[in-house]
């Protein structure tokens, strides 16, 4: 499937047949984030694979979302702060999550790809997951990807406009200047 195709085909699912994926195919999805760019490409990330049953369901209940405990395996995402907030002071912070952000996107389109769901799971209580999963305190958790095969086709959604997102020039300005006409 080409980029496009995958970014669109891309939703996030919250109901998985019981069938096992390989988690080989998820280590080669997690595998594309090192891809990502980063600031001063000092790389922020660490990716935690959990299959324990008893630690998927504890991470479900640190979520408050059951869902998490249908799947056999969950990513948990982690920021190490250091060499990007030594390097950049405050402004390394808003870069530690804008990179995270872009990992996390070339790892749903690899998940996309290879025909594994997920759902981006950002609600939960930080400490409880840190306890589940031996995460220094310093550490930041992002995220995590319960991940398994749909057993749900998404409802069709509703995109934003471009035109409600696109400025030219200026904020606000939603024309585009008109290409001068070249005469003969
Ligand atoms: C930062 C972030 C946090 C999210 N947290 C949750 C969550 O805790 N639980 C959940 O069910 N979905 C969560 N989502 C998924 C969104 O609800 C979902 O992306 C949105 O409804 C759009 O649907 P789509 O992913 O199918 O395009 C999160 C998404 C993002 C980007």
């Amino acid at each position: 499937m080409g980029v496009e195709r995958l970014i669109k085909a891309r939703r996030s699912i919250r109901k998985f047949k019981s069938s096992k994926p390989n988690w080989r195919e998820i280590i080669e999805c997690i595998d594309s984030t090192r891809y990502a760019p980063m600031a001063g490409n000092n790389f922020s990330l660490k990716f935690i694979l959990v299959d324990d049953e008893v630690k998927i369901q504890k991470l479900a209940e640190a979520a408050q979302q059951d869902f998490i405990a249908e799947t056999k395996y969950v990513v948990v995402v982690c920021t190490t702060p250091g060499r990007t907030e030594t390097a950049y002071g405050d402004r390394g912070k808003n870069y530690l999550k804008q990179q995270a952000g872009a990992a996390i996107q070339n790892f749903l389109l690899r998940l996309t790809e290879c025909k594994l769901a997920t759902c981006w799971v950002g609600h939960f209580i930080d400490e409880q997951v840190k306890d589940i999963l031996n995460i220094p305190k310093e550490i930041e958790v992002e995220a995590m990807f319960p991940i398994g095969y749909p057993l749900e086709k998404p409802k069709e959604k509703r995109y934003i406009d471009l035109d409600a997102v696109l400025y030219f020039n200026k904020y606000g300005n939603k024309k585009m200047k008109e290409e001068p006409k070249i005469s003969a």
